[in-house]
């Protein structure tokens, strides 16, 4: 039986809740439907936010949710999306297959309020393809301008007395394709224009400091291209360099885990081989982070010092996951668009994912799941009055104990299916040991290097990997109370079975 030691000393980076964060887009049916219900449905909502989603997201605390794109915000007009309802433009989606009017009824105000009754911080993505620098200045003057300024006005006139107080903003979506087919030279240059004509909302009330602080997300490589990834990060840096740059927080690469093998293979039906091949292609996203980590430091350090007066420091600037998940084939054909059912096979690549941030937090800082409701590795399946919480979703609460929390190194040989993750906070230590082997079970003993007590674990599992829930059967798959481990002094022996996650809370004695 393998043994892998947890060294509860041994204290690693601390894990920024926002690895957990969210992604929401006018996709399918991930807005309409998937959140947005309308005042008048027979479905509960608030104000037209669907309540079963928003109940269930704010039991997640997320801390974190990106819109409107995503592709969808490279053509998205934010003036569309405020005033009075039955005012506002109807407008047309055709990425991915979606090919459908949109009403524009969930605009600005409606994501800020699906973000407050849910406890999330707003990351907006402003339109770079098809808008300009003064439509992405109006649209922070709307949001977080206090003084009485036209848009500062108009925005009270729609509803909302505060400003929003969005800090963080995305400077283009995936502009290496779907958002300008540009080069990193050509987009160091944009974003040097558009990173510059930010507002700064300093207020002498405030002792000359801005009374929202700015974040600039710059659109990062595509994380599926690996000697292109490589080429746009340094490339991207060294043009920054090369003359006076905008402050730069946040780099933003999109990681899909593609499984496009078979197009028409339905994304529940799959043997051990496409199992394997989906555990595999998630678990390439470790290499990534550092990868990339390693190449933002290197081109920052390379960026030369500013001189005078109004130099700009070196940029202090996260690595961000903002689009991650798995990816099927079917999922091009499935209606609507890019829905997919999500299986126990997408609860263990979730989980190894969360993992994989998890461990790496010292070089990543924010990461969002693509997409929460409807679409690809979504938590929410809804149709009409139906609303089913995928596996995704326990995942998703069962790790919500590591949030803050410092990672802790571990040290040993474990099957090439069996992952572990330890973290340990105030309230204890938590171990996330997940079977990634479709057909057998394993067993592994975990020893701690100190004397600690179990208090209690909760399991996700299910008889066929290939379960999932339905409308007929909602709750096919939820978390429970794990079995306790048997222990023998420090070393405790659990057993994992096939496909399976677990997460054991214990206290140092
Ligand atoms: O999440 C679906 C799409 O995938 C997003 O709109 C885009 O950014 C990415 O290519």
């Amino acid at each position: 039986m393998n043994t892998v030691e947890i060294k509860i000393d041994s204290k690693k980076g601390k894990i920024s809740k926002e690895l957990h964060g969210h992604f929401i887009e006018f996709l399918g049916s991930c807005i309409y439907d998937g959140i947005w219900v309308g005042e008048e449905s027979k479905i509960p909502n608030y104000n037209g936010l669907r309540k079963d989603v928003v109940d269930a997201l704010k039991r997640l605390q997320p801390p974190v949710i990106r819109w409107p794109g995503g592709c969808y915000a490279d053509t998205y007009h934010w003036r569309n999306g405020i005033g009075p309802g039955n005012e506002r433009p109807v407008t047309y989606n055709e990425n991915f297959g979606t090919y459908e009017l949109d009403s524009n009824q969930f605009g600005t105000h409606e994501f800020i309020r699906l973000c407050e009754l849910t406890g999330a911080r707003p990351w907006l993505n402003i339109n770079m393809m098809t808008s300009g620098t003064e439509e992405m200045r109006e649209w922070m003057e709307y949001c977080n301008r206090e003084d009485e300024t036209s848009l500062a006005k108009e925005r009270k006139q729609n509803g909302a007395e505060k400003p929003f107080g969005v800090e963080l903003w995305g400077i283009g979506n995936e502009v290496w394709a779907g958002g300008g087919c540009m080069t990193p030279e050509s987009y160091a240059n944009e974003y040097r224009k558009y990173a510059s004509a930010f507002p700064n909302f300093i207020s002498l009330e405030n002792g000359g400091k801005p009374k929202t602080e700015m974040k600039r997300i710059a659109s990062g490589p595509d994380g599926n291209k690996p000697k292109e990834r490589v080429e746009w990060t340094k490339q991207f840096f060294q043009e920054l360099g090369k003359f006076r740059r905008p402050p730069l927080d946040g780099y933003d690469l999109h990681f899909y885990n593609w499984n496009l093998e078979n197009l028409e293979q339905k994304e529940t039906e799959f043997d051990e081989r496409d199992w394997d091949l989906v555990i595999k292609g998630c678990l390439e996203l470790d290499e990534v982070i550092q990868e990339q980590a390693a190449l933002i430091r290197e081109g920052i350090e390379a960026l030369p010092e500013e001189e005078g007066f109004f130099k700009t420091p070196k940029p202090d600037c996260d690595l961000i996951i903002g689009e991650w998940g798995n990816w099927h084939g079917a999922a091009f054909s499935n209606r609507p668009a890019l829905y997919q059912q999500c299986t126990m096979r997408d609860a263990i690549t979730t989980a190894l994912t969360l993992d994989i941030l998890h461990k790496n937090c010292e070089s990543v800082k924010m990461a969002c799941v693509a997409q929460t409701v409807n679409v690809l590795n979504s938590l929410f399946l809804t149709e009409g009055e139906t609303c089913i919480l995928t596996p995704n979703y326990d995942v998703f609460n069962m790790y919500k104990v590591h949030r803050e929390g410092l990672g802790l190194e571990t040290v040993g040989e474990t099957s090439d299916k069996t992952f572990i993750f330890a973290s340990e906070k105030e309230e204890g230590i938590f171990v996330n040991l997940i079977n990634a082997d479709m057909e057998k079970d394993q067993e592994i003993v975990i020893a701690f290097s100190d004397d600690v007590q179990y208090v209690s674990g909760q399991i996700l599992e299910s008889e066929d990997p290939h379960d999932c829930n339905t409308k007929e059967e909602p709750d096919k798959i939820r978390e429970k109370t794990g079995r306790a481990p048997s222990r023998r002094e420090n070393d405790f022996a659990v057993r994992l079975p096939k496909a399976s996650i677990q997460v054991m809370h214990f206290v140092r004695k």
